[in-house]
């Protein structure tokens, strides 16, 4: 009754992450990669090849196929599948799965003798889902802000988002009535997946659901209004919202061919984010965690649902009860590569050397580095904008100027960008490739004046995931799960001595992007 399992369905693969809980240890980890393992669904970067750029649909049943594939290649590896005691898992935010009235049979029915995709294809009453890449509802959004207003950041915990599954929806009905009327549910990832492993319709839990615009935070059930304005009768083809430790149901007979036990206990799927925040350690109050990866995301529990009056940041469930912020800054290692390049220096020498060079607070020299485009705050039109010396705005600044610019400029814009949640973090863990430079952990613990924390965690939604299907099933709490499972690398204490500089910096920072040249 120790070993738990956590899938990861995320844009481009599927993982899995198998936990002991008595030794504390991961015993096992596995991927697979939808391109190259399963070219046939043309989904290689996660999304089918679409002539409009804003359209980003996925094949829902290459998240289907990659359960039977990987569950076969752990099989054959020696995976301990018959000892798992529970299963929980992550699903990339916001994509939505269109199913017809025959899903329900379909699950019931699964034969072991076929495939999970064409046992599954005939209850698909969309072929293609959107994902969380696709921006094409710019006017559904519009659409709600003007019936709804405020009132949707305030009640749903984010303003209209294109890629949020509510405009999703309703421009599916928009386009196509009679795919809508004949659809009879409406699943995430996380909720379809779950779904297919215990054969019945499972719930969608707090923490993904609130990534659809339609789920009242205060109330915990979709909002009436909300969805009747998505789309008619939208509130009858959702499946029910529920907490996170809920269990969905039981192993479908189906998987007994992989060698689990018929019956394993199915914990709700959540969100990617919303299981970060459990794998990271970080579902208990006061703790943030910075995640640095292509785009950099700041996310903390939080015990009421607090909104963002600027619209940046977003909110969801926490599975350890509560609320979670979430703040996506998009330009994160995709910004600091581009300034590595422009320097011509190695990594080494960027992560290692190159603040050593430079001042805290740079000598005023800072920028915004929107080499793409940017969510927090929201940038359309890609522009790098500079602040200081005349050398540096005018491109002939050193090395140790530019990549101190960067790593400063970054760290105050999530401050700032943080300052809504109205909580003075003192403990920050800190993950993804660019936790490995010290000094720009140096650089976030004088501006956030806190701890900073370098953890362990590789797949934090896949191991949370698993700790989730540990609680909900074992009832082990998220705090010993975390000490467990979410070791130090390294702290990094803030120097006070540093903190007036910063706060000044911060000041300057604010004015600067308040008063950018930028669309
Ligand atoms: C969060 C978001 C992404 C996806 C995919 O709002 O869109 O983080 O969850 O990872």
């Amino acid at each position: 009754m120790s070993i738990y399992l956590g899938l990861d369905s995320s844009t481009q693969g599927l993982k899995a992450e198998i936990i002991d809980v008595a030794k504390g240890e991961v015993i096992f980890s596995k991927g697979i990669n939808f391109g190259k393992d399963l070219p046939e669904y043309r989904c290689s970067d996660g999304f089918l090849e679409n002539g409009d750029p804003l359209v980003k649909h996925a094949d829902p049943l290459v998240w289907a196929a990659a359960l039977d594939l990987l569950f076969s290649q752990m099989q054959q590896a020696g995976a301990p599948l018959s000892e798992v005691a529970g299963i929980s898992g992550s699903g990339q935010q916001h994509g939505s799965v269109y199913l017809n009235d025959d899903f329900a049979s379909v699950l019931a029915k699964l034969d072991p003798a076929k495939h999970l995709p064409v046992q599954i294809v005939p209850a698909l009453s969309r072929m293609t889902s959107p994902i969380w890449m696709d921006s094409s509802t710019v006017l559904e959004c519009e659409e709600l802000e003007e019936e709804f207003g405020e009132r949707l950041r305030e009640e749903t915990g984010s303003p209209a988002i294109a890629r949020f599954t509510g405009p999703q929806i309703r421009k599916f009905w928009k386009d196509d009535p009679v795919g809508y009327e004949n659809t009879a549910t409406i699943h995430l990832v996380s909720s379809f997946l779950c779904s297919v492993l215990c054969g019945q319709s499972a719930p969608i839990d707090y923490g993904d659901g609130a990534g659809m615009n339609l789920l009242n935070l205060q109330t915990l059930k979709w909002d009436a209004e909300i969805c009747e304005f998505t789309a008619p009768g939208l509130a009858a083809k959702l499946p029910s919202a529920a907490a996170s430790n809920t269990i969905a149901g039981n192993l479908s007979a189906y998987f007994t061919k992989y060698g689990f036990k018929e019956g394993t206990p199915v914990a709700v799927w959540s969100g990617d984010n919303p299981n970060s925040l459990v794998g990271t350690g970080a579902s208990g109050q006061g703790t943030a965690v910075i995640s640095l990866g292509t785009s950099d995301t700041f996310f903390a529990a939080m015990q009421a649902p607090v909104t963002d009056p600027d619209g940046c940041g977003h909110v969801f469930g926490n599975p350890g009860g509560g609320f979670m912020s979430l703040i996506c800054f998009t330009n994160g290692s995709l910004a600091r590569e581009k300034v590595r390049d422009m320097c011509q220096v190695d990594w080494n020498f960027f992560d290692n050397e190159a603040c050593k060079l430079t001042p805290p607070g740079n000598s005023g020299n800072m920028l915004l580095p929107y080499f793409t485009s940017e969510t927090t705050p929201p940038i359309f039109v890609p522009k790098v904008v500079y602040k200081g010396s005349d050398d540096f705005v005018n491109g002939k600044a050193d090395a140790g100027t530019m990549i101190r610019a960067i790593l400063e400029s970054q760290a105050l814009s999530m401050r700032l960008h943080s300052s809504w949640i109205g909580e003075d973090f003192t403990r920050i863990r800190i993950t993804g490739g660019a936790s490995q430079c010290g000094d720009f952990r140096q650089i976030l613990a004088d501006v956030f004046q806190a701890s900073i924390e370098q953890i362990t965690v590789t797949d934090s939604a896949g191991l949370g995931a698993a700790m989730r299907a540990a609680n909900a099933v074992a009832g082990i709490s998220f705090a010993d799960l975390g000490s467990a499972f979410a070791g130090t690398l390294a702290v990094t204490e803030p120097n006070p001595a540093n903190a007036a500089v910063y706060d000044r910096a911060l000041q300057e920072f604010k004015e600067f992007e308040a008063n950018a040249d930028v669309d």
